[in-house]
């Protein structure tokens, strides 16, 4: 069986990676009203991000893969934003994930938050995969910042470890 290239994170990694695109958006001249992050990867970088930049933290689930872990039709939502109208409409919002993969989700959920006509839309994730992408992002989208390029690897985030020191060892062994 072929081996699946992995690719391995700590938690200070990801820490470093969220800083970095703290500075980068800031560089932009971006400052959101409110920060909204896809669960459940992209919980743990929303956290992070509020250390520079301090804002509420919305948060939505979307499920795209079905128990035998193959694609739905479309993403679902499992969980969704209370009062969005008046959380979204005109404010500057801030999408956050751990990774751009295939894309769709992240297609599917940036059109949802711009129908609830936010004055402005960024999207951040910490990784992205250089692959062939199977969902665009929407005309609207104002800024787009990934912390890293990635080969179409998998990616272990620490938050998915289960020995968290062997995790630590892995990723040490691949610098
Ligand atoms: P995209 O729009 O952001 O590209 O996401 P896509 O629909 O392609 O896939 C979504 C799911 O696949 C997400 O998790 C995402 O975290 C997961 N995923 C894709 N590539 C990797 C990877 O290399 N490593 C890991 N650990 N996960 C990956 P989800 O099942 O929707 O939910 P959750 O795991 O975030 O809770
Ligand atoms: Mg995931």
């Amino acid at each position: 069986m072929e081996e699946v290239e992995k690719h391995y994170f700590t938690y200070n990694d990801i820490h470093r990676t969220v800083k970095k695109l703290a500075t980068e958006i800031q560089s932009s001249g971006f400052i959101p009203d409110v920060i909204v992050a896809i669960g459940t990867g992209g919980f743990i970088p929303a956290r992070i991000l509020k250390t520079f930049i301090s804002r509420p933290i919305l948060t939505v689930g979307l499920s795209y893969y079905d128990e035998n872990n193959q694609p739905k039709a479309a993403p679902e939502k499992i969980q969704w934003i209370d009062e969005v109208e008046t959380k979204l409409k005109d404010k500057k919002i801030l999408l956050v994930d751990e990774v751009d993969d295939s894309r769709v989700t992240l297609e599917y959920c940036l059109k949802e938050l711009l129908s609830h006509k936010p004055s402005e839309m960024v999207v951040a994730v910490l990784h992205n995969k250089k692959k062939e992408k199977r969902g665009v992002i929407p005309e609207g989208v104002a800024g787009y910042f990934a912390g890293e390029i990635l080969e179409d690897e998998w990616i272990c985030y620490p938050w998915d470890a289960v020995d968290i020191d062997e995790q630590e060892l892995a990723a040490s062994k691949q610098r």
